[in-house]
Parts: structure tokens; C-alpha cells; sequence
């Protein structure tokens, strides 16, 4: 019986490599796709350029890292991958293609000349990994010069549009959830109140998922913003039933406050019993080996995006919705805004009793 299940999944596999080998080359005219990483990196990215590399080699397309984001499209610092190009990166944090901002390629000029490098190295279709930036670049790029590309979300804010997880998130909440359990030990053998800033940009996302992992007193962030005053009685609130430390999780663009130093004085000023310190995160949590929710999530994006690539689907960002790969056009992604998750917000509401 055993034996028969591998030998009708070997068939099945056969199949798709006959159609690919010898129907694909005539609808097919993908013959190159050129891969790259932008914006702020993300640990699942090399999951990522690992999947979408395989997929090209399994549908017999060439796959072409390009090094350091849109600069390198504009230098064209292009090298043909094969799949052990990406062998041993899967549970590696980072991107092994680099990863730059560029101003240049925000320029027609420095467009036009990425185009050229693209069609000098006959390359037929560009996926781009990254966030929203990366994906307003992408579009931009594809509509002036009608070139396919596909957008894979990853990024650690988690607040692209038409994805429920974006590649980093999950590895990212899991860095500052860990380290909020380290700060909890420091905070209650001094019964301080810790300020914990994260991520995120201007989505509280991280913030709100890891205040409720780590059992956060109080989770501030940029979707809503109640107020010094609610926060002093909040605290007061908690020291009233015996809490003798406290732990609030700050995101970046919450604007409860002027920063999280501010707020620090402000409590400090207002609660002259509460020891309070700050705790910036800051970029260790881009780092560390992806989790295995962010590299099943960027195999499978990969996967789909190569495909989608080859089915002419282009102009398409792959997400996950309802644990299902979807198409979301790459116009509406980003335009669209990523809501917080209200149920959540109660949860943490309740929890902080
Ligand atoms: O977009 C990812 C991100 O880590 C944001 O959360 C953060 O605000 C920003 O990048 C930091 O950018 P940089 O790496 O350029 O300092």
C-alpha cells in the first residue's frame, strides 16, 4: 500500500514535469525570473528566496538573485541561482541577496535604468520580497514599463493589506516575547514598572500580540490613543490590587506620549511610588532563525508566486487569508490599510484586570 501512495505521487510529480517540460515552453514565456529583498529585512526572507528559487528550478525557469534591493536592479548586480544556491538558508535570519532602501529607484531615471539592465539580461518577470515600499516600487516599475511582477509580503510589522501574516511576524513577536519574559524576572525582584518599546512602525500590531503574550499591565499603540491620564489611572489601578511590578508594551508609533522616555518622566512625575526604566528592543528583532510558522509561510508563498508568475497573474501580491495563498492586486495592497484586531484589544483589556 505504501509503495503504491509513492508511486502515484511520483506519477503525479512526473506529470507536472512533462507539462512543464513540454507545454509550458509554449504558453510559458517566463524563461527568467530575477528575485529581490527591499526594506527592512525580515527573518523567513532566505525561506523565501529558497522557495521561490526551487520553484523556478522545478518549473524549469531560471532563477536570478539580484544583490542589494532596487540598487542592484539599477547596476544590475545579477547572478543566475540553481537550488543549492539556497541550500542551509532556510533557518537563517536575514537575506542572503541583501537588502537596501533606494532613493535612486524612487526616480523614472532610476527606473529606466533598472528596465534596461532587466532586459539586457533577457530577464522575463521580477518577484520582489518585501513591504510596502517595496511593493509601491514594484508597481510603479510594472505599470510604467508593462513588466510582470509579483509582490511576497515580508516584512516584521505585519501591516501590509491582503495578508493575515506577513513573512517576519510571527519570529518577531516570538524575540520580544521572550525578551518581555527576561524583563518580567528584573521588573518584579525590583518592583519596577518597565516601558517596553517595539516595532512596527506605524502599526501596532507586534505591540499588541506580545502585550498579550507577556502579560502586559498595559499595551499602548497608534490605532488607538486613550490618553496619559488613563494610562496613570490604569497603573494605579494595578498597584491598587497588589501588583507590585508592571510591564507596558510601547509601540514606536504610538503617540500616547512624546516617546517612551517621555512617558517614563511623565509616570515617574505623576506616581511617585512606581521605579520605572525603558527597554528599547530595537532591531534585534529582525534577527534570529525565522520560526516554523514563518518558513512554512514563505515556502509557500514562494511557491505561489513562481506560479502565479507562470499563469500570467502578475501584478498580484501572494498572501495568506483564512490559511489559504491568495491574490491580492498589487494596487490594493498598498492602499489598503491593516485593521487592528479588536477581539484582541478586549482580550488585553480583560487580562490587565
Ligand atoms: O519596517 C520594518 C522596521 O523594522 C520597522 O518596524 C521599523 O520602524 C523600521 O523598519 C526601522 O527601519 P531601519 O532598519 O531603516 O532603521
Amino acid at each position: 500500500m505504501f509503495s503504491f501512495l509513492i508511486k502515484k505521487r511520483f506519477k503525479k510529480m512526473l506529470i507536472i514535469k512533462l507539462i512543464d517540460y513540454y507545454i509550458y515552453p509554449v504558453k510559458n514565456q517566463i524563461k527568467k525570473i530575477a528575485l529581490l529583498t527591499s526594506g527592512g529585512d525580515a527573518p523567513g526572507m532566505n525561506a523565501s528566496i529558497r522557495s521561490v528559487v526551487r520553484a523556478c528550478v522545478f518549473h524549469n525557469i531560471v532563477p536570478v538573485g539580484v544583490y542589494k534591493g532596487y540598487d542592484g536592479l539599477i547596476k544590475g548586480r545579477f547572478e543566475e541561482m540553481n537550488a543549492r544556491s539556497v541550500k542551509g538558508i532556510i533557518n537563517k535570519g536575514g537575506t542572503i541577496l541583501k537588502t537596501a532602501r533606494s532613493e535612486k529607484f524612487k526616480l523614472k531615471t532610476g527606473r529606466d535604468e533598472a528596465y534596461n539592465s532587466i532586459k539586457k539580461n533577457n530577464i522575463d518577470g521580477l518577484i520582489v520580497i518585501g513591504g510596502d515600499g517595496t511593493f509601491t516600487g514594484g508597481l510603479i516599475f510594472s505599470e510604467e514599463n508593462n513588466f510582470p511582477v509579483i509582490g511576497i509580503p515580508a516584512t516584521i510589522d505585519n501591516d501590509i493589506f491582503g495578508t493575515s501574516h506577513t513573512i517576519g511576524f510571527d519570529s518577531a513577536t516570538n524575540t520580544v516575547m521572550n525578551a518581555i519574559d527576561k524583563i518580567r524576572d528584573t521588573a518584579s525582584s525590583h518592583n519596577r514598572l518597565f516601558f517596553v518599546e517595539v516595532m512596527g512602525r506605524d502599526a501596532g500590531h507586534i505591540a499588541l500580540n506580545t502585550g498579550v503574550a507577556g502579560g502586559a499591565e498595559e499595551i499602548l499603540i497608534p490605532e488607538e490613543n486613550l490618553g496619559l491620564d488613563r494610562l496613570i489611572q490604569s497603573l494605579k489601578r494595578s498597584e491598587k490590587t497588589g501588583k507590585s511590578s508592571s510591564i507596558v508594551v510601547v509601540a514606536e508609533g504610538d503617540k500616547t506620549g512624546e516617546n517612551v522616555f517621555h512617558l517614563k518622566e511623565y509616570v515617574e512625575k505623576h506616581l511617585s511610588d512606581y521605579d520605572a526604566r525603558v527597554a528599547v528592543l530595537g532591531h534585534m528583532q529582525r534577527g534570529g532563525t525565522p520560526t516554523c510558522f514563518d518558513r512554512v509561510l514563505a515556502s509557500r508563498l514562494g511557491v505561489s508566486a513562481v506560479e502565479s508568475m507562470i499563469s500570467k497573474k502578475d501584478g498580484n501580491m501572494v498572501g495568506l487569508q483564512n490559511n489559504k495563498v491568495v491574490l491580492t492586486p498589487l494596487k490594493k495592497a498598498v492602499k489598503g490599510v491593516t485593521k487592528i484586531n479588536k477581539e484582541l484589544l478586549k482580550v488585553s483589556d480583560i487580562m490587565s484586570i
